[in-house]
């Protein structure tokens, strides 16, 4: 197995920092709001769960993203997690557009943040605080309101789509439990 060391001295490729990254996979996520009837709406994959109780989780914006002045304008945002089977939604709110909502069936949720239709989860959310960090902005949110179904997520590994493979291996699933039931 080949292996990159890179010391991070300012003059490394920042391909270099999105190749290490990339080893980390995540869900893939759409981010909605909705400020004064303005449908706005980004694809991310730094959603990530920050607290059971207050129920809170976290997000990050690039500080150049269109969209931004939306989110800090509303207050609410939506996190709408992809199936498996929506890459295409994915690249949909990748990609820079007008109005990238155009033929969508979307449902307005709390505060005007639009739910997408077929995602798997989505975390209605009231902005609790944002935070800078570099060249991104943190989005700190409460979540208000949930709803998720039964199918697999949408995967993002090393730069490119995947789905999931659940482990059938008895010892790993009780290893599992255990340590949620720990957490209580
Ligand atoms: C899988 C994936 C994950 C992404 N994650 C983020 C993210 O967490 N934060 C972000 O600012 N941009 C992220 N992007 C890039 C934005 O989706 C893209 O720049 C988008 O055009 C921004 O929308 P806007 O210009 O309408 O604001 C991601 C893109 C992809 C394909």
């Amino acid at each position: 197995m080949a292996t990159t060391e890179v010391l991070l001295d300012g003059t490394h490729d920042s391909r270099q920092l999105r190749n290490a990254l990339g080893r980390f996979p995540t869900g893939v996520t759409v981010i909605t709001t909705g400020a004064h009837g303005k449908r706005e709406g980004l694809t991310a994959n730094s959603f990530s769960a920050l607290s059971l109780d207050p129920p809170l989780v976290l997000w990050s914006i690039v500080r150049k993203a269109a969209s931004l002045p939306a989110f800090l304008a509303s207050g609410h945002f939506a996190i709408n997690v992809l199936a498996a089977n929506q890459p295409e939604m994915s690249h949909r709110f990748a990609t820079p557009a007008a109005d990238k909502f155009g033929g969508l069936d979307v449902e307005d949720g709390l505060g005007g943040s639009p739910l997408l239709p077929g995602a798997l989860a989505s975390f209605e959310c009231a902005t609790e605080r944002t935070i800078e960090g570099g060249d991104h902005i943190l989005f700190v949110g409460r979540v208000l309101r949930m709803r998720y179904s039964d199918g697999d997520p949408l995967i993002f590994s090393g730069g490119r789509y995947c789905t999931a493979l659940p482990m059938r291996s008895p010892t790993a699933t009780q290893d599992i439990d255990a340590v949620w039931v720990g957490l209580g």
